[in-house]
């Protein structure tokens, strides 16, 4: 006997709370369906708008080591695009209508990307604080309840911890370099500090999706608890190599054990988030000419494709 909406639900539920994996030929409710489709398809968006703040400084890297290693950075984005939206095809996500979604603005993406990287050092800022932001908030996601979308996250968090890495060590080799050097890094912890922090999202007051994401266990950490250990893990890295991070009621708790900080700008966050950033015009375009200029290669492989399968069919 077909098994009623609530007994559904019910059993869904229990599977959640037991730990159970959701796999794509399970039963889910449409909301759960519907908010990884959404979650994971702008996850994937942000890997690949992320690839262009990085990009347009792979021509005017300062030697050949930085280059490739900025290259492999860049590739691996691309790379985790490709597993995010895989992941979201298991959920019945059409590839074309995504993508076509970033192009027309429709979709959202992580709103640091519209930051632009004015210096060589804001490289080395994007891999610190970006990449190890997105460690901070991907790592709990290994264990989301979605299969697939906790099985990409467990190698994204492997190659991001490279690119934590290797973003930390441009600002710690700028910082003990000449002065010019020093400010410049100095310089780049001044723009990207406060954007990073917005890349957690609003206040856990604020935020429409995180009860009932934390209820399915799609979402393992609030938005503030993920945001308050990124500040008390990176605060002592600048010190380390004596930079200092651009918040004047920053303070160390002995009582709580954590940083205090001051009040992050909403309204430049929602402001960002509603396509008004200094560069979102300039990323949702140069996505759009990637999409055009790249068509003849889709339909190059289409048309060898399809030569294959008649010859196969002849012979
Ligand atoms: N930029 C743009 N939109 C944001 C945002 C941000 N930094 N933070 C939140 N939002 C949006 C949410 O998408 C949601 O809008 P929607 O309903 O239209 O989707 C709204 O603000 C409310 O936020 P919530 O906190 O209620 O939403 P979530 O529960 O989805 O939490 C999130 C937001 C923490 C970003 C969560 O979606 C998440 O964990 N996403 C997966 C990880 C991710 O996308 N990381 C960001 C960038 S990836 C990256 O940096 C790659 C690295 O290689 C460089």
């Amino acid at each position: 006997m077909e098994k009623s909406l609530e007994q559904k639900l019910e059993e869904f539920q229990q599977k959640i709370d037991a730990e159970i994996r959701i796999e794509p030929t399970d039963w889910m409710p449409d909301e759960y369906r519907k908010t990884l489709i959404r979650q994971i398809s702008q996850h994937a968006h942000s890997e690949i708008v992320g690839m262009l703040p990085e990009g347009n400084w792979i021509t005017r890297a300062p030697n050949l080591r930085r280059k490739a290693v900025l290259l492999a950075k860049v590739q691996d984005e691309a790379g985790h695009g490709l597993y995010l939206y895989s992941a979201a095809e298991t959920l019945g996500a059409d590839r074309e209508e995504t993508i076509d979604d970033l192009h027309s603005g429709k979709a959202k993406y992580s709103s640091i990307f519209n930051y632009p990287t004015l210096t060589w050092a804001d490289i080395g800022a994007v891999g610190w604080l970006v990449d190890g932001a997105a460690i901070m908030n991907q790592v709990p996601l290994c264990r989301c309840s979605y299969g697939p979308y906790a099985r990409a996250m467990v190698r994204v968090c492997k190659e991001e911890s490279f690119h934590q890495r290797q973003g930390f060590e441009i600002m710690m080799r700028l910082a003990q370099g000449t002065p010019e050097q020093k400010a410049m890094a100095q310089d780049a912890l001044n723009r990207w500090w406060w954007p990073a922090l917005m890349m957690f999202g609003p206040t856990d007051k604020d935020s429409k999706h995180s009860a009932q994401s934390m209820n399915w266990k799609i979402k393992r950490i609030s938005n503030d608890d993920l945001r308050q250990q990124f500040v008390d893990i990176t605060v002592p890295q600048a010190e380390m190599i004596g930079l200092s991070v651009p918040d004047k009621d920053l303070v160390w708790n002995e009582e709580t054990q954590h940083y205090s900080y001051g009040e992050i700008n909403w309204d430049e966050f929602m402001n960002v988030v509603a396509g008004n950033g200094p560069c979102n015009k300039e990323r949702v375009t140069a996505r759009r000419k990637a999409k055009e200029e790249g068509m003849w290669v889709r339909e190059a492989a289409a048309a060898f494709a399809e030569k294959r399968k008649s010859a196969k069919k002849a012979s």
